[in-house]
């Protein structure tokens, strides 16, 4: 996982704010609205306490400047942590990518001391197969969370994991 002020130092054309949008532009439903903007991911990446990992189809952490095949962003607050986003291009999926950006991101929350992990889901988004499977319990529910996209009204469910 990096964090703020990790960057390579390397200039490359293709930087780490460009490499998630790249996998958010293809990954999201806009129907929803649950996408960030570049903006919004660029001052994600400047906060000491954000932390996110690239990985390609394989697994394996994304070189600076390829193209990703997927991506985790969270955020620490005391002795837990939020994941923020998680997004695998669709062509990559269901190939374990997302699988091993939540190994990789607990096995770095086990590293930092932190207790719990937890998520908010749109109801009724598959992804709730994906945090099941990893051990994630439902522990809360948001009325009408979601209204940034077209379709509205959705509930968020929180989820969390003992780390
Ligand atoms: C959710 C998402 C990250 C999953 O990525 P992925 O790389 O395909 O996930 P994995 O291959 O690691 O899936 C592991 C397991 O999770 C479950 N799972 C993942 N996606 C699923 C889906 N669409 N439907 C049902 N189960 C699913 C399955 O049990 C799967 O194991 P299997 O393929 O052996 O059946 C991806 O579909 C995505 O980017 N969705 C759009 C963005 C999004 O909604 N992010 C979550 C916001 S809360």
């Amino acid at each position: 996982m990096k964090n703020a002020g990790e960057q390579t130092g390397r200039k490359v054309s293709f930087d780490p704010v460009d490499q998630i949008m790249d996998v958010m532009s293809q990954a999201f439903d806009p129907a929803y609205g649950e996408a960030w903007n570049r903006r919004q991911i660029s001052d994600a990446l400047l906060l000491p306490n954000c932390h996110y990992l690239l990985l390609d189809e394989h697994g394996e952490e994304a070189p600076p400047g390829s193209r990703a095949a997927g991506f985790v962003l969270s955020r620490q607050a005391a002795d837990e942590e939020e994941l923020l986003l998680i997004a695998v291009c669709p062509r990559f999926r269901r190939k374990g990518v997302a699988s091993a950006l939540l190994e990789q991101l607990v096995g770095d929350l086990r590293r930092r001391g932190i207790s719990r992990l937890f998520l908010e889901m749109r109801e009724g988004n598959p992804a709730e197969n994906l945090y099941r499977k990893f051990g994630f319990d439902a522990v809360g529910r948001r009325p009408s969370y979601y209204n940034r996209g077209e379709i509205k009204g959705i509930d968020a469910i929180t989820f969390a994991l003992v780390v």
